[in-house]
């Protein structure tokens, strides 16, 4: 049976996301992939952190005006017959649960990894959070134009580290000042290196065979020996690529290249919308939703406060899971058990915020939210079912609010409410005091948590420190045991902002007693919308 129109273009979809450590070269190497697919003229306009440059899209303007990134940017461009969409994930100091949950709207991942630095935490750290889903992963090793490490380690350390098959696909001829180019071992080919095509889309030099006249000609007879020798103990010490085990997450294609001075990234490029997979089904509570169903179904992933300083709104950004979201149509918001009708989501096409007609499973679209719309959300044509999998994570930095002005304290409740509701902060309201208590993956949470309380609820508030190093949240089948845990335990216990309980540990061995003590009770560093 032939593909309908619809399926041939949910086949299209390539929705992925950026991991590395900050300063690999993510933004570099977006601004690249952006360039490729026409999404802007010439490199050098999307946001950079120390020049200043121009941004591709009022929304990273708005960012750099607040001097912080704290969105998701959506990106969408097309490129050789594929529709990408690029969800960039914040990865810096301002680092918070945004990056991870990003990870649960995309179908793969893009790893990027500084030559020079090999496997550093942040990666550590996201690509746990890809082994949930078994995300399938594509590596870029960047920065061929320093001299970097050897390869072959760094290919090892991957491996050990991240626990992950690598196949090399490409690989570098030189490296620094004597970088000649990559050698795609796959076709055979050559692509050779030109400076000074940073800002543009390079001509593509391509020799055939590394026996050829043309290689020697380029690189030397000695030079093509070594390459030769060197290939030949790669392909001895890697891993062949295998698309079934790139796509079970069990095996990465690699790929080396500068993406400062683009090269490279387009050759990951081409393999990259011919691999990855296209939009995956997601699971609910009623099962699986299969993305070319024609019923349209969604997820909220986040929420982003202020993207526009003329409109007070928020934007929540919905990965389309099945079927097809057009302009006007009525959907059903599941938690709340109503019908909305949506006139005006936005789209991310080549960075530009514009009034979507028509979006399709793999699409992320955002969508006004006055308050109503909450991280986890479901929306569907009228069935009742709800996506799971995007989770809470357990925070690691915890503080205590207090009001600068007691009397306002109604305010400060909402405010934390609904920005907990949000996924701005957690909020955690202890069993036996009436301390509010906030937690927070990445240290910048707590400075948007206090200028949004300023600026929307008009409160001034200020944190303390407070004795509190980790969060789990208490599960038990057993009532009886979870009554008298609640009782001996009550002293860390609370409630946070979805009405969870949870216990808060002063320190990781008070937790390590607790479990210890507690066989019966679950202690979960997770939880689902
Ligand atoms: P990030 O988003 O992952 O944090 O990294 P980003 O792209 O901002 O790159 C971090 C630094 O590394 C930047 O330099 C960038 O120019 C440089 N870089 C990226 N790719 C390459 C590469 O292929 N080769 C070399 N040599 N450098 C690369 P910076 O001086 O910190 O910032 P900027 O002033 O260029 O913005």
């Amino acid at each position: 049976m032939s593909d309908t129109p619809f399926q041939q273009e949910v086949g299209k979809r390539r929705t992925f996301g950026i991991i590395s450590h900050p300063d690999a070269g993510k933004t570099t190497i977006t601004e690249k992939l952006l360039l490729f697919g026409n999404a802007i003229q010439l490199a050098g306009t999307v946001k950079g952190k120390k020049t200043g440059r121009m941004a591709t899209s009022d929304w990273m303007q708005m960012e750099q005006e607040r001097g912080i990134s704290i969105t998701t940017s959506v990106m969408q461009f097309p490129y050789r017959e594929r529709m990408v969409n690029l969800l960039d994930t914040p990865g810096h100091e301002d680092f918070s649960e945004d990056t991870y949950r990003t990870l649960t709207a995309v179908d793969s991942v893009l790893m990027v990894i500084d030559g020079a630095k090999g496997v550093e935490d942040r990666t550590i750290k996201l690509m746990d959070v890809c082994r949930l889903r078994d995300t399938p992963i594509f590596t870029f090793i960047n920065k061929m134009d320093r001299e970097v490490r050897d390869h072959i380690e760094v290919l090892d350390e991957i491996e050990t580290v991240l626990n992950i098959k690598c196949a090399p696909v490409t690989w570098p001829i030189g490296m620094g000042k004597a970088f000649k180019g990559i050698y795609d071992l796959m076709a055979d080919t050559i692509h050779v290196f030109k400076q000074g095509q940073a800002s543009v889309v390079p001509d593509d030099i391509q020799i055939k065979g590394l026996d050829s006249p043309e290689a020697l000609e380029l690189l030397g007879e000695e030079l093509v020996e070594e390459v030769k020798e060197e290939i030949e103990l790669v392909q001895a010490a890697s891993h062949e690529f295998d698309l079934q085990e790139y796509l079970d997450g069990k095996l990465t294609p690699v790929f080396f290249g500068t993406a400062l001075a683009n090269f490279g990234v387009r050759e990951m490029l081409n393999y990259f919308v011919e691999w990855a997979p296209s939009p995956l089904p997601r699971g609910t509570d009623l099962g699986e939703v299969a993305p070319d169903d024609d019923k349209f179904t969604g997820f909220v992933f986040k929420i982003q406060a202020n993207m526009d300083p003329k409109h007070r709104d928020r934007i929540a950004f919905m990965r389309i899971c099945s079927g097809t979201y057009s302009k006007g149509m009525k959907m059903k918001h599941v938690r709340i058990g109503k019908d909305v009708k949506i006139a005006d989501a936005v789209t991310f096409l080549a960075g530009d915020r514009s009034a979507v007609e028509e979006a399709i499973s793999g699409d992320i679209i955002g969508l006004h939210n006055h308050g109503t719309i909450q991280i986890g959300d479901t929306f569907t044509m009228g069935e009742d079912r709800q996506f799971t999998g995007i989770p809470h994570f357990a925070p690691e930095l915890f503080k205590r609010v207090r009001l600068k002005d007691p009397l306002k304290m109604k305010q400060l409740q909402k405010g934390l409410q609904q920005l907990s509701e949000e996924g701005a902060t957690q909020l955690f309201m202890p069993l036996n005091n009436n301390d509010l208590i906030l937690g927070a993956v990445g240290v910048l949470q707590f400075d948007v948590v206090q200028q949004r309380l300023r600026d929307e609820y008009k409160v001034e508030c200020i944190y303390e420190p407070v004795n509190v190093n980790t969060a789990r949240w208490v599960y038990c089948d057993d009532e009886r045991k979870l009554e008298e845990f609640k009782r001996k335990g009550g002293e860390n216990l609370a409630i946070d902002g979805g009405g969870y309980l949870t216990y808060i540990a002063p320190t990781r061995v008070n937790l390590s007693l607790t479990e210890e003590r507690w066989p019966d009770i679950q202690f979960r560093s997770t939880r689902e919308h």
